[in-house]
Order: C-alpha cells, then structure tokens, then sequence
C-alpha cells in the first residue's frame, strides 16, 4: 500500500506539489471513482488509477543505461551543475539515482535505477563487480605500467588499489589503454596513472559487471536495460 500522490509521482508523473493540484482537481480516478484526497493509500498493484483518463501502470523497479556525456554531474541534485538525471527524460520518477559515480568529465556507461539492492550489490566491494574503462594517457604506456597495475598500486592517502588489468591498445606519445579494476575508488584511474607519473586525457567507462555499453547511444543518449540485461545485471544468468 502506498499513498497516491507518492505513487504518482514516483511513476514520474510530475512532482509531488504537481500531483497533489492533479489529485485536488480532480484529474485523478481510482478505481472509477475521483480522488480527492492525496494522502489516500492504494494498492499499487492492483488498484486501476487513471490521470487524466490515461491508465498509470505500476513498475516498481526501472532501469536505464546512460551513455554520460562529459558536464554533467553524478548526482540526483546539484545547485550549480547538470546532473545525469536530467538526460533521463523518458520517465522522469523521483526515485531514480545514478549507480555508482562517474567524474564529470567522465564519459560512458552508467546505470540509472531504483533498486537500491541492485545498486549496493553491483558497488559492493566484497562482490569484486569488474568495471572496465577506456582511456587516452598522455605518454607511452609500457609493459612495465601492465606489471605495476596487476600488482596494485599506492594512489595516496593510504590507499593501494587491488590488481587492475591493464591492457595496451597503442603506445604512443598519447596512449590507448583499457583497464579493469574491480573496486570504485575516488578518482581511481586518474589517481593510478598519476602513481606512474602519468596524465588521464580522456576516460569512457564501457562495461560494469555483465553489462557492456550500447555502442549505438551517442553521449548523453539513454535506452531502458532489456529483461535479459536486468537478469545479468542482478546476477540471475
Ligand atoms: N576513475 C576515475 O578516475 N574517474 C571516473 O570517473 C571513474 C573511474
């Protein structure tokens, strides 16, 4: 049992002061019948709740891959800057929180939901959630640096990182590297490449656990995860 106008606004049909003056002017039906009152509990899933004469239907969990453009923030508010949540346009529930944080430089896959079981288990440390990332350093990345990786490395403030696995994609003056590490450090791969005197020019996280990002979403474009996505996503296959 939920209140209604919670209910509403959750499944993003305005905020909660929009759908209370909704409720108040009789925009709302429940069961046939107008509601007047917005702190009425309903039954979620079985009560038919109409706005406007259009059936909101119930889903309880969403899940979003957002391929995030750099500028915007990883956060749900922010005073000052863009947040990811504002490229989430489909379906605008108040509910939603990005999974796990990207820098606001950061490019890529970043997954949008609700489920917070979901979010703690993919960010849970102790579940060793692969996370791999594309990146452009300034400077030749070496086999030296693959060795130096696998090995963990002390990015400051008494932090080493467990192994990453660096791969070379081009070693040149600008590098090309993919690199998976299995934890989510503040900073991480910047910090790791600065332990090796190195600068990260240009970071895209392409894959988090099972999940890889859509080629085919330019940055700042979002699709929904497929069943099947959301299976591998919580670990079921
Ligand atoms: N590592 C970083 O340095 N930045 C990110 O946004 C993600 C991982």
């Amino acid at each position: 049992m939920m209140r209604l106008d919670k209910f509403l606004a959750d499944m993003g049909q305005g905020t909660r002061s929009e759908v209370k003056t909704y409720i108040k002017k009789g925009m709302v039906k429940v069961n046939g019948t107008i509601a007047k009152r917005p702190e009425l509990k309903i039954n979620e899933k079985d009560d038919k709740v109409f706005i406007s004469d259009k059936e909101v239907i119930y889903a309880r969990y969403e899940y979003f891959m957002l391929n995030k453009p750099s500028g915007y923030v990883s956060a749900t508010e922010d005073r000052s800057e863009h947040t990811v949540l504002e490229l989430i346009t489909e379906n605008l529930r108040d509910d939603l929180f990005p999974v796990g944080r990207l820098d606001k430089d950061t490019e890529g896959l970043l997954i949008i939901s609700n489920d917070g079981d979901m979010a703690h288990r993919l960010l849970s440390p102790v579940n060793h959630v692969g996370k791999v990332y594309y990146a452009r350093v300034d400077g030749f990345v070496t086999e030296e640096h693959v060795k130096i990786f696998s090995e963990g490395i002390d990015i400051g403030g008494g932090i080493t990182t467990k192994p990453g696995n660096l791969k070379i994609l081009k070693s040149a003056d600008e590098s090309e590297i993919e690199l998976k590490i299995y934890e989510g450090k503040f900073h991480q791969v910047k910090r790791m490449f600065e332990a090796v005197g190195m600068k990260v020019i240009y970071l895209k996280r392409i894959s988090m656990g099972e999940i890889a990002l859509d080629n085919s979403l330019k940055a700042g474009e979002f699709r929904r995860l497929t069943e099947e996505e959301v299976s591998r996503l919580k670990g079921l296959v």
